[in-house]
């Protein structure tokens, strides 16, 4: 479905990511792990084209995006909640999902529709939902950033840290919703650090360390790895 080829990005003089090939199949959750300035971010916004490549190419179902602006890579169907949940602080929960809509420009009750979908998916959002975003609380902004994200109904849809400064029991609920998404029919990248988490969520993962391929397998080979379990698990 996704095909990441020898993928190569700088930042004027600066590579973030060397050669990086990576593949995702339909239906599947796939992680990406790395350290902080490893290059996650930038793999999930060099997919999104909003960060262009020295070299390579991507192809979705296909078609080349490498050289697609990033609303046309919206309309083929991929859609991404960047790091640090930005929602609209002035804007309403509805409203702010009815923004991710706006690329599909769809019929009102199919919009409907989907915001009825999200809302299953996010109760808290139903609950939330004439309430200014700026004042919903961190989970909360984050499961809106994911819902917005979905509102473009995408077949792909890219996540990036999504689990960052919010407790443990607002991740787990976050993380079962993302396996609820991807069980929905949506192939889903996670971008994380908390790499225990996405492990034991992803079918598979990809392991960055400064730009570089590390490794990649079964998520949960990557679990059982002695390398994997010191580096990232925190296991001695
Ligand atoms: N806009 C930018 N300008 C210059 N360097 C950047 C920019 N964005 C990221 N970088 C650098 O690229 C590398 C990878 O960053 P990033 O993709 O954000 O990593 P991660 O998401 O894994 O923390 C880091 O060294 C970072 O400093
Ligand atoms: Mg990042």
């Amino acid at each position: 479905m996704l095909e990441l080829k020898d993928i190569s990005v700088s930042y004027g003089p600066v590579g973030a990511l060397h050669n990086l090939t990576i593949n995702v199949a339909p239906g599947e959750l796939v992680t990406i792990l790395g350290a902080n300035g490893a290059g996650k971010s930038t793999t999930l916004m060099t997919i999104s084209g909003l960060v262009r490549p020295q070299s390579g190419s991507i192809h979705f179902s296909g078609t080349r995006i490498d050289t697609l602006r990033s609303h046309e890579i919206v309309k083929l169907g991929i859609t991404q909640a960047p790091e640090g949940r930005r929602v609209f602080g002035p804007l309403t929960v509805r409203e702010n999902l009815l923004l991710g809509a706006f690329t599909r420009s769809g019929h009102p009750r199919e919009v409907e529709k989907r915001l009825d979908w999200i809302f299953t998916m996010f109760p808290r959002l139903k609950e939330r939902k004439d309430q200014m975003s700026g004042t919903l609380s961190g989970g909360e902004q984050q499961m809106l950033a994911i819902g917005r994200a979905l509102m473009a109904e995408p077949r792909l849809l890219l996540l990036d840290e999504p689990s960052l400064g919010l407790a443990p029991l607002i991740v787990k609920s976050i993380f079962k919703t993302i396996k609820d998404i991807n069980q929905a029919g949506v192939t889903v990248i996670l971008v994380e650090q908390n790499a225990k988490a996405a492990l034991k969520l992803a079918d598979r993962a990809y392991v960055l360390e400064v730009g570089h391929l590390r490794m990649e397998g079964p998520a949960q080979d990557l679990l059982d790895d002695p390398m994997v379990q010191k580096t990232y698990l925190g296991v001695s």
